[in-house]
């Protein structure tokens, strides 16, 4: 990527997307361009079409998505199986027919795995079992939008490239409790009970083990990739290092600095187990990849006044 190549970000708005921009801003990339849903909407063909005719981006970070935790994933399955699915192949067909040049990579998602895996989850375990039923909907979408990456870089040759970032946090994430993910869900509690005084109840035993990836360090990665790699194997983003629950709780309740009272509501499941990528190829490609800490990434979001205030009024 020179520095004046025309980058477009779709998704732009969000956590990841937000992110990615910072990352393409900080390393001098003066030309991008992040459209919000409300000017392209990329389950409207037409749109991004005559978008990719008129503006033919040399690379397109495709981080836009339905994206939402356990209760929206369950409660909404076609319409995460519909729309993530659209996107990604309205924006491939978009892509052929009048920008074929572009390079395109794709966000995918490690709940692309199967239910059940050896820990570390490599790559290859990709359609090797039956998924997670709670995310089923978009599972398979993601899945369908690696395929479609490969069959059209294998037919019409496009620089596809798919990664798969695991569970995110960072700055601009959703912090609704209902359909948020569980770092942002969290850090919410422990603030709202620091404020009030509560206490925090979590679900389950807090044995279950989570990786936690910090938004920017994953924007990073993908930036590296667009500039680096051009492969039709996907790549795990991870940081390749996992959590008991219960110590990403009390690693944020020591950060937030309250005295609240943590009670496990042992009645509700726990979940998957353990669910850790192996980011053995990301290293390999990108040796200097150096996530940091959860500590690490939750002091810099508190450390954000505004942020903080944000994560209080959602
Ligand atoms: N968050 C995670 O933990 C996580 C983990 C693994 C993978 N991912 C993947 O990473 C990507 C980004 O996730 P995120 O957490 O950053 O999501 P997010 O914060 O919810 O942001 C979603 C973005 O998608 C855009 N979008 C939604 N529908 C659209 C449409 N019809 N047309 C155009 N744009 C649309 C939104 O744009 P507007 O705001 O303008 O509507 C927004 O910018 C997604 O592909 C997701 O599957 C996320």
């Amino acid at each position: 990527m020179e520095k004046n190549s025309k980058i477009a970000v779709l998704g732009g708005s969000g956590l990841l997307g937000s992110a990615v921009k910072k990352v393409l801003n900080k390393q001098g990339f003066e030309s991008i361009h992040s459209p919000r849903s409300s000017e392209i909407d990329l389950l409207e063909k037409s749109r991004i079409e005559d978008y990719l005719e008129a503006e033919r981006p040399e690379n397109i970070f495709m981080v836009a998505g339905l994206v939402g935790g356990i209760l929206g994933n369950n409660t909404r399955p076609a319409d995460f199986l519909y729309q993530n699915s659209m996107m990604i192949l309205n924006l491939l067909e978009g892509i052929r027919k009048f920008s074929p040049k572009s390079k395109l990579l794709f966000t995918g998602s490690t709940c692309i795995y199967p239910k059940e895996n050896p820990q570390p989850i490599n790559e290859d375990r990709f359609m090797c079992g039956k998924l997670e039923e709670t995310n089923k909907g978009y599972a398979v979408a993601k899945g369908l939008g690696i395929v479609a990456c490969q069959l059209y870089r294998k037919q019409h040759g496009l620089d596809t490239i798919c990664a798969m970032p695991t569970n995110m946090y960072g700055l601009n994430d959703t912090y609704d409790l209902e359909n948020g993910h569980m770092i942002p869900g969290l850090i919410k509690k422990f603030l709202v009970a620091k404020r009030d005084n509560g206490k925090v109840t979590l679900w389950g035993s807090g044995n279950p083990r989570r990786e936690a990836l910090y938004s920017e360090d994953c924007a990073n990665a993908l930036v590296y990739l667009m500039e680096n790699y051009s492969s039709e194997k996907i790549v795990n983003i991870g940081t390749g290092y996992d959590y008991s629950i219960k110590e990403i709780a009390e690693i944020i309740k020591g950060e937030t600095g309250g005295e609240c009272k943590i009670e496990w509501d042992s009645s509700r499941p726990d979940g998957t187990f353990e669910k850790r990528t192996d980011i053995f190829r990301l290293k390999e490609i990108y040796s200097e990849f150096n996530p940091r800490s959860l500590k690490e990434g939750v002091r810099e979001i508190l450390d954000n006044k505004r942020e903080v205030e944000r994560i209080l009024q959602d």
